[in-house]
């Protein structure tokens, strides 16, 4: 039997493990074969294919990245579940597994419908898909973010300064809580909160009172309670005025002006994306991979694997679609004792 292996969307540490482990274990335990799709579903709809076999996954599980590349092709905009059907068929191909976050899933669906058979591996370092309590990624992005606040934390001692860290987090604020926290942010905003600037000028001058440097964690897609999404859609801030650099870059002006504490912001940006994963990552990922291949061979079309408890599960992909998982009010008021 051969599988048809694809990474799909934004990239993200672990992949490889995933990949890896889906490999070494289909291929030595059940002598499966395998191919890659190069860049995602692009790779898929035009036949884009290499082979994929032990000596290509040898000791990739500690690489960023991912050797298949990655893309934000929709299939359905390409021939979708008939297209996929014939190039599956091309190649003898029987099944695939499609690693990916919310719009992989999405699609994955509408081809386990349309009858392709297929299992899914959810990713993303955001830490926002439901039907899972942990993604692999996250936890290496929250561990880049925590070194990047201490390192912020002495150099925004040394000269009194309030230091602002941009984290990734377009919808949750699960990267700016854990990583927040973890560092002793003053304050922590997330998409979850919206917050008004006197409140984060009052955690600042509060920090700053008890002879600290204050440090503001905030998620990129965190908005002043002033500011309305038709603001933010039209790349304007809270006071109309066009938005060049992103909320870290909003913020620091606004809290210098009025506390008069000099300011700095940093967008941590992709380097939370990059790199080597952290050793939890390697092995979440790497037991992803080994049950996408337990499903595969028992036929689960339409599912994917999920992390329950400690516990390797498998729930169907409409359970991953939808809702987002956010931080929840307890988690943020239990972080919140904290501030300031
Ligand atoms: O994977 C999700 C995410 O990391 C978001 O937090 C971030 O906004 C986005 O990816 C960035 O995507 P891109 O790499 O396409 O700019």
């Amino acid at each position: 039997m051969s599988v048809g292996i694809l990474t799909s969307g934004g990239d993200c540490p672990g992949l490889n493990a995933v990949i890896r482990a889906a490999v070494f274990t289909g291929s030595k335990l059940h002598d499966l074969d395998f191919v890659g799709y190069r860049w995602g579903w692009k790779g898929l709809v035009e036949n884009d294919v290499v082979p994929l076999g032990r000596p290509q996954v040898m000791g990739i599980s500690k690489q960023g990245g991912t050797i298949l590349g990655s893309s934000r092709t929709n299939p359905f905009d390409f021939g979708g579940a008939e297209r996929v059907a014939e190039v599956m068929a091309e190649g003898g191909v029987d099944s695939l597994i499609a690693i990916g976050g919310e719009g992989t899933l999405a699609a994955a669906q509408r081809l386990a419908d349309a009858g392709i058979r297929i299992v899914g591996v959810p990713k993303t370092i955001d830490n926002d898909l439901s039907a899972t309590d942990y993604t692999f990624g996250f936890d290496t992005a929250v561990q880049i973010a925590t070194e990047a606040m201490d390192r912020l934390r002495t150099t925004g001692d040394s000269h009194g300064r309030c230091m602002v860290a941009e984290v990734m987090g377009r919808h949750v604020g699960w990267i700016a809580l854990h990583s927040g926290m973890a560092a002793g942010a003053h304050a922590i905003l997330i998409p979850e909160q919206k917050t008004s600037l006197d409140q984060i000028i009052s955690w600042v001058e509060h920090a700053r009172d008890r002879g600290r440097a204050p440090l503001i964690a905030v998620a990129e897609g965190f908005k002043l309670d002033s500011m309305d999404d038709a603001h933010s859609e039209r790349g304007l801030d809270a006071f109309g005025r066009p938005r060049l650099g992103g909320i870290g870059e909003l913020l620091a002006p606004l809290i210098e002006e009025r506390t008069g504490i000099e300011t700095r912001a940093t967008t941590l940006g992709h380097i939370q994306r990059g790199g080597t994963p952290s050793a939890y990552d390697r092995v979440l990922a790497t037991r992803f991979g080994m049950t996408a291949i337990d499903m595969v061979l028992r036929k689960r079309w339409g599912k994917m694997v999920a992390l329950r408890g400690t516990d390797m599960i498998e729930v169907p992909f409409s359970d991953a679609l939808g809702q987002l998982k956010t931080v929840p009010q307890e988690r943020y008021d239990e972080a919140r004792v904290l501030f300031g």
